[in-house]
């Protein structure tokens, strides 16, 4: 049988934790024929709820899972450790600047980037899902310099699901017919899902970018205020799609995107598009061989080219934020 794969998962005892825990040993993430081995790391608090959830990991009888281990130790978390899900975070509070929340965090990824850096295993492969997610690859992977920085990443992946159901919504086809969708910049208010790559049924489809008004009045604030509303509805933020959408993210890294599509992510920038060289940004990426690579040679017109700078300009403002701190 083949060896166990381990993947981390930080914040294990949180909602994200919870639904994406039972999707990774079920073999969702990593195919049929991987088994996994769990390890939940979580601060000493959570640690009770993490045991509760490894017990009921337990009770699925999951044939892939061979093993659940349970720390509040980054040490003993990441050792060994082949896929990092790195989910717990510092959530802003009322009447934080940015600064203070940029700098709860580096408290967390400094150390965890450490961590990876000292014990993970050679072909570690990282996804930051706990906000300010591209930040928080990016101090990860300042923090980890042995590990290559392509090894870090950010995840814009349920942004990019969001607008993939909105435009098949708009243009009346099942979701799977959507194809070339592209996530860019910051996962945050600022992102900019572009359309104007985008192809329905195999065929371009310039309808869904010559309605102005749809685009930048409905659609796109849609998408990027998607995780207020879900808050606003549910009564709490967004657990089962983010999780579904790290399940995607690591998935397509791993095995591969789709031929003739592409997906997004947040990857650190080789300088294409103009975005600055060593920012973790969100780009058209496809994956062949378990390494992410940037679509080249896209179009970008003057709508998408001011969206696009606008959120990279606040990627920018994070990064120079965090250097001043110390943190990158
Ligand atoms: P939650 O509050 O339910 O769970 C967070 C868990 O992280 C808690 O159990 C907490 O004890 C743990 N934790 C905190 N510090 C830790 C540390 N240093 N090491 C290990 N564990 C630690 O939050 P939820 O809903 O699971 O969300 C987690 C993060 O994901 C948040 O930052 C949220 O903003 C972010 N998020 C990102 C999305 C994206 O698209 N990138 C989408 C949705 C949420």
């Amino acid at each position: 049988t083949a060896t166990p794969v381990t993947v981390t998962v930080t914040g294990a005892a949180g909602q994200i934790g919870y639904a994406l825990l039972f999707r990774i040993a079920s073999g969702q993430m990593l195919g049929p024929d991987t088994p996994v081995r769990l390890r939940l790391l979580e601060i000493p608090q959570g640690v009770k709820a993490a045991e509760g959830t490894a017990m009921e990991l337990d009770d699925c009888a999951f044939p892939l899972l061979a093993g659940i281990d349970i720390t509040d130790d980054a040490r003993a978390g990441f050792d060994g450790t082949n896929v990092a899900l790195l989910v717990g975070a510092r959530p802003r509070t009322k009447g934080m600047e940015r600064a203070d929340l940029l700098e709860a965090n580096g408290g967390i990824f400094k150390p965890q980037g450490e961590a990876i850096n000292a014990v993970a295993a050679d072909d570690v492969r990282v996804l930051v899902v706990g906000n300010p997610a591209n930040t928080n690859a990016l101090i990860t992977s300042a923090n980890a310099p042995d590990v290559p920085a392509d090894r870090f990443t950010a995840m814009t992946r349920l942004d990019h699901n969001r607008a993939l159901t909105q435009v098949a919504r708009r243009a009346g086809v099942p979701v799977d017919e959507v194809r070339r969708l592209t996530i860019w910049g910051n996962h945050s208010a600022t992102q900019y899902p572009d359309l104007f790559h985008v192809e329905v049924g195999g065929a371009p489809a310039p309808a869904l970018v010559e309605d102005e008004s749809w685009l930048l009045d409905d659609f796109v604030p849609t998408v990027a205020t998607r995780g207020a509303a879900i808050i606003e509805a549910r009564g709490a933020s967004s657990a089962a799609s983010a999780a579904n959408a790290a399940v995607d993210h690591v998935r397509d890294w791993v095995q591969g995107t789709r031929e003739g599509d592409w997906t997004s992510a947040g990857i650190v920038s080789d300088g294409s598009y103009g975005v600055p060289e060593g920012l973790v940004s969100s780009f058209p990426v496809t994956s062949r061989g378990g390494a992410w690579e940037i679509v080249q040679g896209l179009e970008i017109g003057d709508l998408s080219r001011e969206r696009i700078d606008r959120s990279v300009a606040e990627l920018v403002e994070e990064r120079d934020a965090v250097r001043e701190l110390g943190l990158v």
